[in-house]
């Protein structure tokens, strides 16, 4: 590797960063991560903090997993890559497909279409879901319904499903015949509705009345995450999702659960589909499906979505769509390993567990520092701060403030992630009770430094 001099002055100057102005980084140059162990990373300066982050929601288990790490050295020395198009598989791919379809048989989802990330995993479920109602005889059901402060990926489907203009605005014209509805967000909603559970019920009226309003017959599908994560931790009230299935069923709308985040374990439930106690027709992962190792995902279609495409004589079950890495061998390799492992680590148990630890100790942040206007979380190891100047009114900090307050938890032993007005917390599953105090204590002494400063 080259040395730290070189890095630096390196850094930034011939890439762009994805989710930010180029010239911030070029101002402000991203902190250059050298190493890592367990729930811990390195920097080029030496500091050693552990990662509240967990990579990007995708290192549950750490980064020392050696099985996974092995299994995917010994894949590359196997196999190191062959196509699963028409007329070839490999034999780690065909292995994941078998394990996922036992894993996932509580969510009455079967067969798996593979991807190679979030993204692509969104853009396979909605293309599909068209399909599956083109082979079923109506065409006409070509729309998207989605939450407004959902996060779905930035591929041009993905976006346009996406509930937060920060992704969406500069890349307009987006896809057409995509609508949203309110999500369930209590601290900040239209209806201005305090009761979890009210606002759950006028969030499913709204979508009902959209429904009605496009007509039930010309829409596809709903798409949204089980529980709000890149939104900023928006835990819907539990009667909230099952209404929504419940709705999709009625108007024969596919419910997609966007599980890119919340499948293997992060809610305290193996998926957020079984958090709240539904069966979705098809679930989008992708991240911890590898433990952030390598890029790859998988879409997983229920048994009847599945019975639609394999009972096909028409043709129309044909399937134009795939990647170049889908079922790539080395991410399959890395899946089984990583499934197997999230499994032997019984990693939902400790995600509640910890879970609770954390969103206990943001709400005591809560009562010693004004800025914090909302704290959210609660299922699991994913866990907001919605940072306010003010309480009464809720009005928006600066931009400037949020960042010194995550470089002050920084310098306190701990990296956070920042996203609009949130502080946004979402470690890898494995972290023990020292570890989520010190991550608490942290935001305590960065709040109190960045705010004084
Ligand atoms: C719920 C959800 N869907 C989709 C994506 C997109 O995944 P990727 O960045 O791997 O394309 C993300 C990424 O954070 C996500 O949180």
């Amino acid at each position: 590797m080259k040395e730290s001099n070189f890095l630096k002055e390196n850094n930034a100057q011939h890439m762009w960063h994805p989710m930010t102005h180029p010239q911030d980084s070029l101002d402000n140059p991203p902190r250059i991560i050298t190493g890592a162990s367990g729930v811990r990373i390195q920097d080029i300066d030496g500091n050693d903090v552990i990662d509240a982050v967990g990579g990007l929601w995708n290192v549950n288990l750490g980064f020392s997993s050696d099985p996974i790490k092995k299994a995917i050295s010994a894949q590359l020395d196997k196999l190191p890559y062959y196509s699963t198009f028409r007329g070839t598989s490999n034999d780690a791919v065909i292995e994941l497909s078998y394990e996922l379809s036992e894993f996932f048989k509580p969510d009455g989802l079967t067969t798996a279409f593979f991807t190679s990330g979030g993204s692509d995993s969104v853009e396979t479920a909605l293309r599909l879901a068209r399909q599956y109602h083109k082979v079923r005889g109506e065409p006409g059901r070509i729309k998207y319904l989605s939450l407004k402060k959902g996060y779905h990926g930035t591929h041009t489907g993905a976006a346009s499903v996406n509930g937060n203009a920060n992704f969406r605005a500069a890349y307009e014209p987006l896809l057409p015949g995509c609508f949203h509805t309110p999500s369930p967000y209590v601290y900040r909603n239209q209806f201005n509705e305090t009761d979890p559970e009210k606002l759950a019920h006028l969030c499913v009226a709204a979508m009902e009345e959209e429904i009605a309003f496009q007509g039930a017959n010309t829409i596809a599908a709903f798409i949204m995450e089980p529980i709000l994560g890149a939104g900023g931790i928006i835990v819907p009230h539990e009667s909230f999702v099952p209404m929504v299935r419940a709705l999709c069923t009625k108007h024969g709308i596919l419910f997609i659960a966007d599980e890119v985040i919340t499948a293997f374990g992060r809610t305290g439930a193996w998926s957020g589909s079984r958090l709240w106690g539904i069966q979705p027709d098809m679930m989008c992962t992708a991240k911890a499906i590898t433990n952030g190792y390598f890029p790859f995902g998988a879409v997983m279609l229920s048994e009847q979505v599945v019975d639609v495409f394999e009972n096909d004589k028409t043709g129309a079950a044909a399937i134009g769509h795939g990647y170049t890495y889908s079922g790539h061998p080395v991410g399959a390799a890395a899946a089984v390993a990583c499934l197997a492992e999230t499994i032997r680590l019984d990693v939902p148990t400790n995600a509640a567990k910890r879970g609770t630890q954390l969103f206990d100790g943001l709400e005591a942040l809560k009562a010693k520092h004004d800025v914090i206007g909302d704290v959210r979380g609660g299922r699991g190891l994913m866990a907001a701060i919605e940072l306010v100047s003010d309480r009464e009114t809720k009005a928006s900090l600066d931009k400037k403030t949020p960042i010194r307050i995550q470089d002050e938890i920084y310098n306190n032993g701990i990296m956070v992630r920042v996203s609009g007005p949130n502080i946004i917390l979402s470690p890898p599953l494995i972290v023990t009770e020292q570890d989520v105090s010190d991550i608490l204590s942290a935001i305590d002494a960065g709040l109190s430094a960045a705010m004084t400063s």
